[in-house]
C-alpha cells in the first residue's frame, strides 16, 4: 500500500466524532478532516469563543461543547452535556494535551497529567455508554514519540508528572481500555504527530521551542501532516484495536502513517492495570466495562 492520505479515509456520513483541544494545531485538522468526510464533529475545547471561530474555519456544520479537562467538574458537565445531545458517539479522539506547562489542575493534579491524561481518563469513562452500543466506535488517544522518555510509577505519581509520563501514560491507558473493550464494539488505539508546527510548545521557553518548530517547518509537518495518524487509527478499516499509529519515516518524525511500536514500558500489563485503578480512584470516575 502506497502512503495513507485524508483520500484514502472513507466516508463518514452518520457518525459522530468528537475531539477534544479542536480550536487548533492536530485537533483542528482532525476535525477538519472528518467534517470534510461527512462526520458530525463535535469541537470539546476549554475556550468556546476559539472552538467557535475554529468551526468557522471548517466551515460545516459543527457543534461546539465547552470542557476544560483541567477541572472534572467541566469534564462531568462536558460529558453529561455530549450524553444528551447525541444518542451514538463513534469517534472518541483524546487530543488535547499541553507540555511545559506549570501548576495544577482545579483538583490538585500536576497539570500535564491532569489534563493530558487524567481529564481524558474520566472523559472516555463518562461517554463510553454513548460508544459501545455502537459498531466500529473507536477511542483515539494522542500521545508522542516523548512517552519514550517517560515513567509512570502509578503508586508514587510524582514520576508521571512530567509530559513524557502523561504521554506514556496515554499508551498505557490505551492499553488497557483496549483490553477491557475485548467483548465490545469500541476499540481503543493511540496515535502520534511525529512532530508537528502548532501551539503545542507555546508554554516551553524559547531555547525549546524555536528549534523545535524550526525542524518541523523544515521537514514540512504542518499540522494537517500532522493529523493523519490520528485520522488513520480513527477511520482505515484495516486498523485494530491496541495498534499505534505514527509517521512512518525517519524517526517516525516524518513521513506518512504507519503501524509504530510502542516503548515496552507501554506494554507493561501490571502498570496498566494500577494506573487505572489510581486513575479511577483519583477521578472517581469507574467505567462500564
Ligand atoms: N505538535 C507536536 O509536535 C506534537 C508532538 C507530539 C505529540 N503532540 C500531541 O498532539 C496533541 C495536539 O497538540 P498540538 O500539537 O495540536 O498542540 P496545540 O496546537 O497547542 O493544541 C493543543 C490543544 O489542546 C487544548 N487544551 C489545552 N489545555 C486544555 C484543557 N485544559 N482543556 C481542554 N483543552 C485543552 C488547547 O486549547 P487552547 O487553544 O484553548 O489552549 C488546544 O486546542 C497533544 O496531545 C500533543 O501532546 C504534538
Amino acid at each position: 500500500m502506497g502512503d495513507w492520505t485524508e483520500a484514502d479515509m472513507p466516508g463518514q456520513q452518520g457518525r459522530v466524532a468528537v475531539i477534544t483541544g479542536a480550536n487548533t494545531g492536530i485537533g483542528f485538522e482532525t476535525a477538519r478532516a472528518l467534517a470534510r468526510r461527512g462526520a458530525r464533529v463535535v469541537l470539546a475545547c476549554r475556550d468556546v469563543d476559539k472552538a467557535k471561530e475554529a468551526a468557522g474555519r471548517i466551515g460545516q456544520d459543527v457543534d461546539v461543547v465547552r470542557l476544560d479537562l483541567a477541572a472534572l467538574a467541566s469534564v462531568r458537565a462536558a460529558a453529561e452535556e455530549l450524553a444528551a445531545r447525541y444518542e451514538r458517539i463513534d469517534l472518541l479522539i483524546n487530543n488535547a494535551g499541553v507540555t511545559g506547562l506549570t501548576g495544577r489542575t482545579e483538583d490538585g493534579f500536576e497539570i500535564q497529567f491532569g489534563v493530558n491524561h487524567l481529564g481524558h481518563f474520566a472523559l472516555t469513562g463518562l461517554l463510553l455508554h454513548r460508544m459501545v452500543p455502537v459498531p466500529g466506535s473507536r477511542v483515539v488517544t494522542v500521545s508522542s514519540i516523548g512517552h519514550r522518555f517517560g515513567r509512570v510509577d502509578p503508586d508514587d505519581l510524582r514520576s508521571a508528572g512530567t509530559y513524557a509520563g502523561s504521554k506514556l501514560a496515554n499508551l498505557l491507558f490505551t492499553h488497557e481500555l483496549n483490553r477491557r473493550l475485548r467483548d465490545a464494539n469500541t476499540v481503543a488505539l493511540a496515535a502520534h504527530p511525529g512532530g508537528a508546527s502548532t501551539e503545542i510548545f507555546r508554554y516551553s521557553s524559547p531555547w525549546f521551542r524555536v528549534p523545535n518548530l524550526l525542524i518541523a517547518r523544515v521537514l514540512g509537518r504542518t499540522p494537517a501532516m500532522g493529523a493523519l495518524p490520528t485520522l488513520r487509527a480513527a477511520t482505515d478499516p484495516l486498523a485494530e484495536g491496541g495498534e499505534y499509529y505514527g509517521p512512518g519515516g525517519l524517526f517516525e518524525i516524518r513521513g506518512y502513517p504507519e503501524r509504530v511500536a510502542a516503548s515496552a514500558r507501554a506494554h507493561d500489563v501490571v502498570v496498566q492495570q494500577r494506573l487505572w485503578e489510581v486513575s479511577s480512584e483519583l477521578t472517581g470516575v469507574g467505567y462500564p466495562v
